[in-house]
């Protein structure tokens, strides 16, 4: 990490082995959403490379919500929600995907001015099923977007060379 705050933030998040099922380390980022100097630290890491490149961010249920939410105060925009299957009134596209556990449906409600510009972001990088059918949705409608940002990428499983096609930013990694 480039900062001590960052640092610190790093050693706020806290690794659940086999959960939510055998095998999985689940990286749970609570403490970090709950130190007030890790998550303001975090939030301007994640878009400080795409300063000036964004009208809006887009994050993704449930856990991405929190980091968008945070990143957008922090950078004067709005957010967007991207969501789990049955959760909007007026879904305008629906993509199902795989993920690291189980499969997935995700939902966007396309009432953005045409040509307003995107930022993902995410919690986690896994596979990059949830990325990769986030970022599919957001062409599909015609967004440009300028990248995607996550706080923790788990390397090794392909989730990187999946999104690839835009501009990816990760925080931290399991390197
Ligand atoms: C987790 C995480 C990412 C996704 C990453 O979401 O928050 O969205 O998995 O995995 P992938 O790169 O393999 O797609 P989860 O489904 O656990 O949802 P939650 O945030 O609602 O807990």
């Amino acid at each position: 990490a480039s900062s001590p705050a960052l640092a610190r933030a790093e050693g706020l998040i806290r690794e659940i082995p086999d959960y939510p099922q055998p095998g999985i380390l689940f990286r749970d980022i609570t403490p970090l959403l709950a130190d007030a100097e890790a998550l303001r630290a975090t939030s301007e890491a994640l878009i400080a490379p795409f300063a000036g490149q964004f009208d809006v961010i887009a994050g993704i249920e449930a856990r991405g919500f929190l980091l968008a939410s945070a990143a957008a105060i922090v950078a004067g925009t709005g957010m967007v929600p991207v969501r789990k299957a049955g959760k909007l009134p007026q879904p305008a596209v629906t993509i199902d995907y795989a993920l690291e556990y189980g499969t997935a449906t995700i939902e966007m409600h396309a009432d953005l001015e045409p040509g307003t510009r995107v930022l993902v972001i995410d919690d986690v990088l896994a596979t990059g099923g949830t990325v990769a059918a986030t970022l599919e949705m957001l062409e599909h409608l015609g967004y440009p977007v300028c990248g995607t940002s996550v706080l923790f990428e788990i390397e090794g499983l392909g989730g990187r060379e999946k999104v690839d096609d835009h501009p990816l930013h990760t925080v931290f990694r399991n390197d």
